[in-house]
């Protein structure tokens, strides 16, 4: 009964161990859940009352396909205030959530066959999502000492004559890492060399950036631009991750492809989310900013505790709210229950069922060596997550 297709694929990792955990919770167990991809903070006051007052004054019909042209509009004046990036509003689609902007632009760009090369650790959905598109993701496994970036030479070697798409996030999920500018420039040079591969740049975490401003590769590699799908949203930046709120900026065709396979599959987001979203961009960053110094000084006291556990290795990341430390001293090791602890996998189970700390397997991410330990939590999380990774990693022998 269930298609082909539906078979290829699996259910997302990272929301099986938050389902695991809330289980647990359930059961009555204390739980520190440090595996959560979203913000612990609630959406900033003056963008919920932008969304109240847009229920309140009726707006409550379907809106154009590809978005109300307002807040394509102010997308558009984003793009360019943030990004020096130069968008007229119709190349932009409003979707639901930049995981639709990423699924669509798949579909769009890329027919049976096709490779599409994605840097590992990946957050979980794109290589999904290429399989669903009928395609072939192609996974490069990258060095936590080169901070788990893709490496020129790697992304020349990794392109074939069926390569399609060149996946890119930065800052990323799930390691944090975040490419610098002429990281960019370099990778964009070999781009170059290879006319016929599309590029998808994902800066969902582009707010949440420490040190340095976010660079776009499209800044960096301006001559991309006519086959570059930038994709944005509201969920990391903005703590709006239920509203469901994102969108693509593209070259015209592209745009109009994307906006075709939405007229057919959701017509358009959510009116109300949209008028939260005008409000987001052309309002106040304040509180954004006040987020993310929380995420900072959260960042910094996570990476100044794993650098004292044994056999842990981490470099502290530049973007986003992961850590993704390395383990692999403690596989093959075994827990006092006498089951040896294998993978990443079944350290993480270990650590939840034993510790009850719930932090998500590298396995998830193409990565066997690491686990990602979310710091979109509360400093009194974070520090009893850490006594208790720190003691269950003490009890392996
Ligand atoms: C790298 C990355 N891209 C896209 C998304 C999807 O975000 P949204 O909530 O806007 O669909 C996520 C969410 O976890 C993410 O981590």
């Amino acid at each position: 009964m269930i298609s082909r297709r539906a078979q290829s694929i699996s259910p997302s990792e990272t929301l099986q161990i938050s389902a695991k955990a809330k289980e647990l919770k359930r059961e009555g167990k204390s739980v520190i859940s440090l595996s959560a991809g979203e913000p612990d903070f609630k959406t900033p006051d003056h963008i919920c009352e932008a969304a109240i007052k847009a229920i309140k004054e009726g707006f409550h019909g379907y809106t154009m396909n590809t978005g109300m042209p307002e807040l394509r509009e102010a997308i558009a004046t984003k793009l360019k205030r943030d990004n020096e990036l130069n968008y007229e509003s119709t190349q932009i689609v409003c979707t639901n959530g930049a995981k639709q902007a990423l699924g669509f632009s798949i579909l769009a760009l890329l027919d049976e066959g096709d490779e599409a090369v994605i840097p590992a650790p990946y957050w979980v959905s794109y290589p999904q999502m290429v399989k669903m598109a009928g395609a072939e993701p192609v996974t490069v496994r990258t060095n936590i000492d080169n901070h788990y970036k893709i490496t020129p030479q790697q992304l020349d070697e990794a392109i074939t004559d069926k390569t399609k798409l060149f996946i890119l996030c930065s800052p990323s999920n799930p390691t944090g890492t975040r490419y610098t500018a002429e990281e960019l420039k370099a990778l964009g040079e070999v781009l170059a060399e290879h006319p016929g591969v599309s590029v998808i740049s994902d800066e969902i975490y582009e707010y949440i950036v420490f040190e340095e401003e976010h660079r776009s590769i499209l800044q960096e590699a301006p001559q991309l631009y006519d086959r570059t799908v930038l994709i944005n949203g509201f969920s990391k930046g903005f703590a709006m991750t239920g509203w469901r709120l994102g969108y693509l900026a593209a070259p015209q065709p592209v745009a109009d492809a994307v906006a075709k396979i939405q007229s057919q599959e959701t017509s358009a987001p959510s009116a109300i989310s949209q008028k939260a979203g005008i409000e987001a961009y052309n309002g106040e960053l304040a509180e954004v900013e006040s987020m993310v110094s929380a995420y900072n000084k959260r960042r910094d006291y996570v990476i100044e505790r794993l650098k004292q556990l044994p056999g842990v290795t981490c470099f502290t990341p530049g973007g986003a709210f992961y850590v993704f430390p390395d383990i692999s001293d403690y596989l093959g090791k075994e827990s006092p229950a006498g089951q040896t602890v294998e993978t990443s996998t079944d350290l993480c189970m270990y650590l939840l069922e034993e510790q009850g700390l719930a932090a998500v397997p590298g396995d998830a991410f193409g990565e066997p060596n690491g686990i990602r330990l979310s710091y979109a939590a509360s400093m009194e999380e974070l520090e009893e997550g850490l006594d208790r990774l720190e003691e269950g990693l003490k009890k392996l022998d």
